[in-house]
Parts: C-alpha cells; sequence; structure tokens
C-alpha cells in the first residue's frame, strides 16, 4: 500500500483512505493489483529473462487492458532495477532531476519499491510516493516530477505508454524544489 510524505510539513499519510483521498486531490491516479497474483518465484526477484518479464505481463493482462483502455495506453513493458543492474547509481541520479513529460508516467510496481516525488498543487508543494508491491501509478502529463529507489535498491514495475517515444523527459527548472529529503 502506497504511503505519502508531504516535505514541507513533513506529514505523512498512511491509511489506505487518506492516500486514495490525497493523491484524487491532486489528480494522480492510483489503484492497487493484487500483488498475491505473481507466482512466489517472481514476487521478490529482480533478474528477470525476457520470458520472465513475459510471464508477469501475462499474469496481469487483464489489468493492463482495463488500465490501457480508459487511459489510452497503447504499449507496455517490464523495467527491472537493482544492483545488478549495470551502472544502477549512475541511472538512479539522471533519474533524480525534476522533469515533466508529455504523457502520463505509467508504473505498476510488481516487486519491490519505489519513491515517485511529485510536484502538487502551491498549498502542497512537493510529496513523495512510496509505492511497494501492488500499487499503480499514473503521474499525470506535465507534472513535474521524479522517481528514485528506496533503501532496498531494487524495484520491478509495468510500464504502460501511450507511445514510448513521448516518454522523454525534459528537465524542469524549479527553484522551489530542495533536494534534500
Ligand atoms: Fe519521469
Amino acid at each position: 500500500m502506497a504511503h505519502i510524505r508531504i516535505r514541507n510539513t513533513e506529514q505523512r499519510l498512511e491509511s489506505e483512505q487518506e492516500v486514495r483521498a490525497f493523491l484524487q486531490e491532486q489528480g494522480v491516479l492510483y489503484e492497487h493489483w493484487n500483488p498475491e497474483k505473481l507466482p512466489e518465484n517472481l514476487r521478490d526477484y529482480y533478474t528477470l529473462t525476457e520470458e520472465e518479464k513475459a510471464e508477469i505481463l501475462q499474469v496481469y493482462d487483464e489489468e493492463i487492458r482495463s488500465l490501457a483502455q480508459r487511459n489510452g495506453y497503447e504499449k507496455w513493458d517490464i523495467v527491472a532495477l537493482s544492483d545488478a543492474t549495470p551502472n544502477l547509481d549512475e541511472l538512479l541520479k539522471k533519474f533524480e532531476n525534476v522533469h515533466i513529460h508529455t504523457e502520463d508516467e505509467v508504473r505498476a510496481i510488481t516487486a519491490g519499491n519505489g519513491i515517485f516525488t511529485i510536484k502538487g498543487g502551491d498549498e502542497i508543494g512537493y510529496f513523495d510516493v512510496e509505492l511497494s508491491a501492488g500499487d499503480v501509478i499514473s503521474v499525470p502529463v506535465n507534472t513535474p516530477h521524479f522517481f528514485t529507489l528506496m533503501e532496498n535498491r531494487k524495484v520491478v514495475a509495468v510500464r504502460l505508454f501511450i507511445d514510448p517515444a513521448g516518454w522523454v523527459a525534459h528537465p524542469y527548472e524549479d527553484p522551489t524544489f530542495k533536494k534534500t529529503s
């Protein structure tokens, strides 16, 4: 279940009801897929073969197609990051800059954890959404954000796109953003 941390106030939201209400208010799509649908050997496993990636997509085919149909996503794939990923530190450094995209950034976490830091309304500022297996989030088009891993440094996620070519990071210069978490 996702947890929220509002950076300006250090407020944390941890109940499902509060998290859902907050994200809805901020225009961020959130849903939850049953992590137990995944076979046990894929639940905490990060060095996936192409066959294993295809198996995860198959397990969640119904959920993926439902979300895709509702929001116009056309393509999906699996991304896996862990200390086994070459250049993980460099990748994370690149990720950790505030940016926007010309389409939604959609991630369904199937193993591990991740954090999306998102710019909310003026009265909220930046907030962190801490995600675990089953959490599905769509950062809306043109919303400043960045992604990073949690302390365990591992994640597997389904990514959905309207067009993967649209998933280009455009840097967003924001003097109000303080990098220190
Ligand atoms: Fe992004």
